[in-house]
């Protein structure tokens, strides 16, 4: 039930917060050290390379997870959109490991890649929302994000689920490997942090709803812009914004624009800039000048450590590995009140359906 609020995306944002804090007790224990079926840790163990495959949202959570696992369990990981995967199978490395990210654990594409994973017989792990759901039942292993029904077809709360579940795998990987970033990455208090960071996002969605309308209002297209984590995350923000308001919307790489993109820049063109790691922060900065001196209307996200006093939006401070947790929130409110304010149908996009059950 949607209960006080106008559409289940608003309801599914404002479960965020509850929902990570109910991973942080599913799957940590009492000394914050992950829970995982030691079948499972073992086998990822074994792998010289994570494959992570998904499409959408799911496959955005993937690409945000990336680092995450490649820093926190030091394992390589190629994350793949599971259509192309099938069909334009790259060479596999020799211990492959198969992670499957889907909120309904039944979209097509995924399945056709995991029914050739299983004839190869690699090992996989599905994390998804649905319990007994066909990537759930066809994999060696599940993991389910327990963040309760979702039903909007923009996903929120399953992509902000993915990565917190993701980033708990990768510290109990890393933890058994005993690498030391994983053993100094206090997965419980992050995942606090970030809860309450979220809560304070929430809690602004009346300012936020006016950034939509002063940025967003009318236009035709826009552009997201970051680095690193932040690029990661442009790519989920722009799909937000595409999926349920139907601007032309595109994420980028800070440092692309001048490598053709910024001819796009026009007078009045909306550019949000995310900058939450301070390896970057300046580089991104130069990149705002480059566009705002070509007319482009910039909105910028920042996480408190590297923020500015013009910056239109602070985050709280996390740790910069898991910042599209907190920073994709923002962006998801900017999509619903686009959404809402042009007079469209925010739960139902057109052409849409929320499980997409064919190739
Ligand atoms: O159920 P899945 O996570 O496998 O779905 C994947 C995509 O179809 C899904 O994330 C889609 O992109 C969303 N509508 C995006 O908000």
């Amino acid at each position: 039930e949607k209960g006080p609020f106008p559409f289940y995306m608003l309801k599914e944002i404002n479960e965020q917060p509850a929902v990570l804090r109910r991973l942080a007790q599913d799957y940590l224990d009492e000394s914050g050290k992950p829970v995982i079926e030691p079948d499972l840790l073992a086998a990822l163990d074994q792998a010289d390379r994570l494959y992570i495959l998904a499409a959408g949202t799911s496959y955005n959570a993937g690409l945000a997870a990336k680092s995450v696992f490649e820093t926190l369990a030091n394992i390589p990981v190629e994350v793949g959109l599971a259509s192309e995967f099938g069909y334009n199978t790259p060479l596999l490395s020799k211990k492959p490991f198969f992670l499957f990210l889907s909120q309904s654990g039944e979209t097509a594409d995924s399945r056709q890649v995991l029914v050739k994973v299983n004839e190869w017989g690699y090992p996989s792990l599905t994390m998804t929302n649905a319990q007994g759901s066909t990537l759930s039942r066809e994999a060696t292993y599940t993991m389910l994000l327990n963040a309760g029904p979702e039903i909007a077809v923009a996903s929120t709360k399953a992509y902000t689920a993915q990565i917190a579940l993701q980033t708990i795998l990768a510290k109990g990987l890393g933890e058994k490997r005993g690498v030391k970033s994983a053993q100094d990455f206090n997965v419980r208090e992050q995942l606090g942090l970030v809860a309450n960071g979220m809560q304070t996002i929430i809690d602004e969605k009346d300012f936020i709803n006016q950034l939509a309308q002063n940025y967003l209002a009318t236009t035709r297209n826009a552009f997201y812009i970051g680095r690193g984590y932040d690029y990661a995350v442009s790519l989920e923000a722009a799909l937000k914004l595409k999926e349920i308001s139907y601007v032309q919307a595109e994420g980028f790489a800070g440092a692309e624009l001048k490598h053709g993109t910024i001819s796009l820049i026009e007078d009045g063109t909306p550019v949000i800039a995310i900058i939450t790691d301070a390896r970057v922060a300046s580089h991104t900065r130069g990149n705002i000048q480059e566009v705002r001196a070509r007319g482009a209307h910039v909105l910028t996200i920042a996480m408190e450590a590297v923020a500015d006093k013009e910056d239109n939006l602070i985050l709280a401070d996390i740790d910069p590995l898991i910042s599209p947790l907190l920073s994709v929130v923002p962006t998801q409110l900017l999509a619903y009140y686009t959404s809402l304010n042009r007079g469209y149908d925010v739960d139902k996009p057109r052409n849409l359906a929320k499980a997409v059950t064919v190739e």
